[in-house]
C-alpha cells in the first residue's frame, strides 16, 4: 500500500441518490470487499460503522477507507481513498472537514429526481474546498430517468462542462446494476493523475499531515486519521502537534482496506491512520498538522471547531443516576466532538447536562446513543439555539452569547433601554433554507415558512422534472404535468430547531426536501416566557420566543402543564408570564374533599395501612416538587415528549 500513487475523493449527494450503493459497487469492483452469490453485497455499506447510523441508514461520522485499482489504460496501481461524508443537513460542519482531505469529489444525482437541495448545498462546500468535480448521473436504469435533463441543469444551474468530452464529462451510471462504475473509477485516475504529484520517497521534503477526524478505540487508543500532504510519515518516526507542540511517536501506522492494515508508512497523497502515544482523544485535535519533530512547518490550514446550533438539557430519570449519565455523555463525547457538555441544574429536575448539539437529528441520534450503548433513559428539555445580546456601543462580535433562557435579560430591561437610542440589541442566529417539492404542495410548504418568520428570497420551478401519478419526482417526459419547485427562505434558526423538518414532511406527503446553511445574526423582537406553579418558577420550562407568537406558545405550555399536574388538596394555579406580565393562565382544580381527613381519630391500623402505602407509592414515582405542588417525573417525561 504504502508505496502506491495514491488519490483521495469523496462521494456527495443528495440523500438517497446512491452514494452508498456507488461506494459498496466500488468497494466491490476493487475487490475489497466481496461480493455476495446473488451479487449482493455481503458486508453492506461498511462505511456506516454505528448502530444508530445504520438502523436510520444515514451517514454522521467522516470515514476513510482505501482501495486498490488496477488500471488497465494506464498499466499502473492506484490507490484510491474514499473518504465518507454524513448525508444530512445538521452535518454540514462534517462533510466541509471530510472534504478537506480529498482532491475530487463525485458528484452524484439521481437521474429521476435532477438536482436537489442538498446536491446544490454540497456542491458548493466542494467548490469553496477547491475540489475536481466529477459529475454521476445514477439510476439511469429506472424508466423515470432523465439523464438529457440532469445534463441541462448540471451546465445551467452549477456551471459545469458536462458534455462528452468537456472537462467535466458526465458519467451515466446505475450504481444498482454495476452499468458504468468501471467508467467512474476510470475517470478518478485521469483526473486524479493530473492533480497528483509523484509519492517520492519523502526524504527530501518536510512531512506535514492534516488530522481531520479522531476517536477512542478501547484497544488501540487514541485513533487519528490524517492525509499526508507532503513528505511521508513512518513507524517509530518522532512527530510533533503544530497546535499544541506536544511530541509523540508513531506506534502503528496504516490504511483501512476495509478493515486496518499496518503499512508502516503513509506517503504524501495518502490518507490513513496513525497511532501514537496520545493519552486523549483531544489531543488529535481535528484540523491540526503532525510534522516531524525539531523541523520547522507552517500549519496547513486547518478548520474552525464546529460550532453547537442547539442546546438542550439532559436529566436522569432517577437523580441517583446522575454520575451514570454523566459518564455515558462525556464518553459518547469523545467519539462525537461536535457534542459539547457542561454541568447543570435545575431547581425542578435537579442535577443535569447542558448539552450542544448540530441539530434535531444530531440530539435524537444522541439520545438514542444514550438508550442503546449506555441503558440511559433521559429526560431532555425542548432545545434553544443561542443568542446574542448587543449594549451600546459594542462590537457586535464581542458581545455576550447567551444559551440558558435563564440568562436571558428581563422584558422591562429591555422595553426602557430599547427606547433609549443605541439601546440592548438581542440577536438570533439565521439561516438560509433551501426546500424543493412537488409544484401542488408549493402553497403548503410556502405558508409553513411564512409561519416560521421566513422570508421568501428565490423561487426556482425546475424544468425537465415533474411529479408522475404517485406524487413521486420523474422525468418530465413521464411527468403528469406538476413540475419540482425549488424555493430559498432566510428563516430564524430557532424556528427550524424543533418539528420544522417533521411538519413540512408532513403538509408536503413527504415530498419536500429542506437543507439550510447559516446567514449570521439578526436584531429581532424576543422575549422570555416563563412559568410558575402557584407562584413558584419551573425554570426547565423557560424559553425564547418572539413577541408575536409569546401568547400561542404561552397558551400552547399552560395547557400541556394542566394535564400533567397531578389534582393536589388545593387549587394550583397555573401561569406562562412575559416579563412581569401574566400571558396565559390556567387553573388545576383541588380535589373536592381532602381524602386524609377522615383518617383522623380513626382505627390506628388503618391510618398505618394508609402511610405505607403512601411510601410505596413515593418509591414508585419519584415526584418532583415545585414549591408546593408534586409532580411525578413520569410526566414530566411526557411534558417534554408530547409533540
Ligand atoms: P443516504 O446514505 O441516506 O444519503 O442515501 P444514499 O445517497 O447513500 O443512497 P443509497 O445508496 O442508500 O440509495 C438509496 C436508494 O436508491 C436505495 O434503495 C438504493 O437501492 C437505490 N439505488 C441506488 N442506486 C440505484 C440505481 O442505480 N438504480 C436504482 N434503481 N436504484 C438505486
Amino acid at each position: 500500500y504504502g508505496q502506491l500513487q495514491p488519490i483521495s475523493f469523496s462521494i456527495i449527494a443528495h440523500i438517497d441518490h446512491g452514494k452508498s450503493t456507488l461506494a459498496d459497487r466500488l468497494l466491490e469492483m476493487t475487490g475489497t470487499i466481496p461480493i455476495g452469490a446473488d451479487g449482493q453485497v455481503i458486508n453492506k455499506q461498511v462505511l456506516d460503522s454505528l448502530k444508530v447510523e445504520r438502523e436510520r441508514g444515514i451517514t454522521v461520522k467522516s470515514q476513510a477507507v482505501s482501495m486498490i485499482y488496477d488500471d488497465v489504460t494506464t498499466k499502473q496501481k492506484w490507490l484510491l481513498n474514499l473518504i465518507d461524508t454524513p448525508g444530512h443537513v445538521d452535518f454540514a460542519y462534517e462533510v466541509s472537514r471530510s472534504l478537506s482531505a480529498c482532491q475530487i469529489a463525485l458528484l452524484v444525482v439521481d437521474a429521476t429526481q435532477g438536482i436537489q437541495s442538498q446536491t446544490l448545498s454540497v456542491f458548493r462546500v466542494a467548490m469553496a474546498r477547491g475540489l475536481r468535480i466529477i459529475p454521476v448521473i445514477n439510476k439511469i436504469d429506472l424508466p423515470g430517468a432523465s439523464p438529457d435533463a440532469v445534463l441541462d441543469q448540471l451546465h445551467e444551474r452549477l456551471g459545469l462542462n458536462v458534455l462528452p468530452g468537456e472537462s467535466e464529462e458526465a458519467i451515466m451510471v446505475s450504481a444498482k446494476t454495476g452499468k458504468g462504475v468501471e467508467d467512474v473509477l476510470k475517470r478518478l485516475v485521469a483526473v486524479g493523475s493530473e492533480s497528483t504529484q509523484d509519492v517520492g520517497d519523502g526524504q527530501d521534503e518536510k512531512m506535514r499531515s492534516l488530522v481531520f477526524d479522531s476517536w477512542y478505540d478501547s484497544y488501540k487508543g487514541v485513533v487519528a486519521l490524517i492525509s499526508v500532504k507532503d513528505g511521508a510519515i513512518r513507524k517509530g518516526d518522532k512527530i510533533a502537534s503544530a497546535h499544541s507542540r506536544k511530541r509523540y511517536e508513531v506506534l502503528d501506522i496504516g490504511v483501512n482496506s476495509p478493515t486496518a492494515i499496518a503499512t508502516g508508512i503513509l506517503r504524501k497523497g495518502q490518507v490513513g491512520w496513525v497511532i501514537c502515544n496520545m493519552k486523549s482523544v483531544p489531543e488529535a485535535s481535528i484540523g491540526d498538522t503532525l510534522h516531524h519533530d525539531k523541523v520547522k512547518v507552517d500549519p496547513l490550514p486547518g478548520f474552525k471547531p464546529s460550532v453547537p446550533m442547539i442546546y438542550c438539557s439532559a436529566f436522569p430519570v432517577s437523580s441517583a443516576d446522575f454520575p451514570k449519565l454523566e459518564m455515558a455523555i462525556q464518553k459518547l463525547a469523545l467519539n462525537d466532538r461536535s457534542v459539547t457538555w457542561s454541568r447543570e441544574s435545575s431547581l425542578a429536575l435537579g442535577q443535569g447536562v447542558k448539552l450542544g448539539l448540530l441539530g434535531a437529528l444530531h440530539m435524537e441520534i444522541f439520545r438514542a446513543r444514550l438508550a442503546d450503548e449506555y441503558g440511559m433513559e433521559v429526560l431532555i428539555t425542548n432545545p434553544t439555539v443561542a443568542y446574542r445580546i448587543v449594549r451600546p456601543n459594542e462590537d457586535e462580535n464581542e458581545a455576550k452569547v447567551i444559551t440558558n433562557p435563564l440568562e436571558f435579560p428581563d422584558d422591562e430591561v429591555m422595553r426602557s433601554k430599547r427606547s433609549t437610542k443605541n439601546g440592548l440589541q438581542i440577536q438570533e442566529p439565521m439561516v438560509i433554507g433551501t426546500l424543493t417539492c412537488p409544484e401542488e404542495y408549493l402553497g403548503a410548504m410556502s405558508q409553513l415558512c411564512f409561519d416560521r418568520r421566513g422570508e421568501e428570497i428565490d423561487l426556482i420551478f425546475q424544468d425537465g422534472f415533474g411529479t408522475g401519478e404517485d406524487g413521486k419526482p420523474v422525468g418530465a417526459e413521464n411527468a403528469g404535468g406538476e413540475r419540482l419547485v425549488i424555493m430559498k427562505h432566510r428563516l430564524p434558526l430557532s424556528e427550524i430547531v424543533t418539528d420544522f423538518f417533521g411538519e413540512l414532511k408532513s403538509k408536503t406527503a413527504g415530498f419536500a426536501t429542506f437543507d439550510y446553511e447559516d446567514d449570521g445574526w439578526q436584531a429581532s423582537d424576543l422575549v422570555r416566557l416563563s412559568f410558575l406553579l402557584t407562584g413558584t418558577p419551573l425554570d426547565a420550562l423557560s424559553q425564547i420566543v418572539h413577541r408575536s407568537k409569546a401568547v400561542d406558545v404561552a397558551k400552547v405550555w399552560t395547557q400541556k402543564l394542566k394535564d400533567i399536574v397531578p389534582r393536589q388538596q388545593y387549587e394550583v394555579n397555573i401561569q406562562a408570564m412575559v416579563g412581569g406580565r401574566v400571558v396565559s393562565s390556567e387553573k388545576k382544580t383541588a380535589y373536592r374533599k381532602d381524602v386524609t381527613a377522615g383518617l383522623y381519630g380513626g382505627h390506628y391500623e388503618r391510618k398505618l395501612k394508609h402511610l405505607n402505602k403512601q411510601k410505596e407509592g413515593k418509591k414508585r414515582l419519584r415526584a418532583m416538587s415545585v414549591g408546593r405542588v408534586q409532580i411525578p417525573q413520569e410526566n414530566f417525561m411526557k411534558l417534554f415528549e408530547a409533540k
